[in-house]
């Protein structure tokens, strides 16, 4: 295990402190997300009572196969919990989030969900939001005349030359578990999210964007030797 993959261990194992006999959790999608689907299996082999929704195929195969029961958002909500991973999040606990392509899905879980809390490492937590690429989960018909259009959208708020990139795997274009195509936009530094996430929902062909802004409630941010709790104020 790299060292980075024992701090989202950490981080991981203590959120699952936060996790109480009859919740309804949402289970959240990539590395992270999948070491406290993990690490929560054990209990629920040992009787812990939890039904966990999942933000994507991927964490649903996995929670199957380690016997967690799962079953669909509207029998479920509102959840209790969500515990998911962030690509970036700062100090005001927003977030971006998308590298797995399954933003759309944990943005529906996350707010339908009473608290939400992100588990990272380190590295994720930033004082800027942007430095990662922004994925755009858009609509396949006309992809082409939605990225201009966010470019266009970006370009009126002062951000030029933002480079809106479909994402391809192995040469093909990704799809995501609903159907869509992602593109990743570089903006190199965020410097209003409210703004520029209200400028992205409303550009025709978006379905969403990987912003999560006031939506997470307790950041669990994994240092070497110590975790750290970051919680939404106000
Ligand atoms: C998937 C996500 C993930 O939560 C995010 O990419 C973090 O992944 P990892 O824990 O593997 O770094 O948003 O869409």
């Amino acid at each position: 295990m790299t060292s980075q993959d024992s701090l989202k261990r950490d981080a991981a194992a203590k959120a699952l402190e936060f996790v109480r006999p009859g919740m309804k959790l949402g289970l959240g999608t990539g590395s992270t997300a999948e070491a406290f689907v993990d690490l929560l299996a054990p209990l629920v082999r040992d009787g812990l009572d939890v039904t966990g929704v999942a933000t994507s195929e991927r964490t649903a195969l996995k929670a199957r196969a380690l016997g967690i029961a799962l079953d669909e958002l509207d029998r479920l909500a509102p959840l209790d919990l969500t515990v998911d991973g962030a690509d970036e999040a700062d100090h005001s606990l927003d977030l971006i989030k998308g590298a797995g392509a399954a933003l759309l899905r944990e943005k529906i879980v996350a707010a339908s969900s009473r608290e939400m809390i992100v588990i990272a490492d380190e590295s994720k937590l930033v004082a800027q939001l942007g430095k990662f690429a922004l994925p755009v989960e858009i609509i396949p018909f006309g992809q082409a005349t939605t990225l201009a259009r966010i470019a266009r959208a970006c370009a009126a708020l002062g951000y030029r030359d933002v480079k809106a990139t479909l994402r391809r795997k192995d040469g093909a274009l990704v799809r995501t578990d609903s159907g869509n195509l992602v593109c990743d936009c570089a903006f190199g530094a965020i410097k209003d999210a409210a703004a520029l996430g209200a400028a992205l929902s409303a550009v025709t062909g978006v379905v969403e964007h990987g912003l999560f802004i006031g939506i997470a409630t307790m950041l669990i941010i994994a240092h070497p030797g110590r975790v750290e709790i970051i919680r939404r104020t106000g």
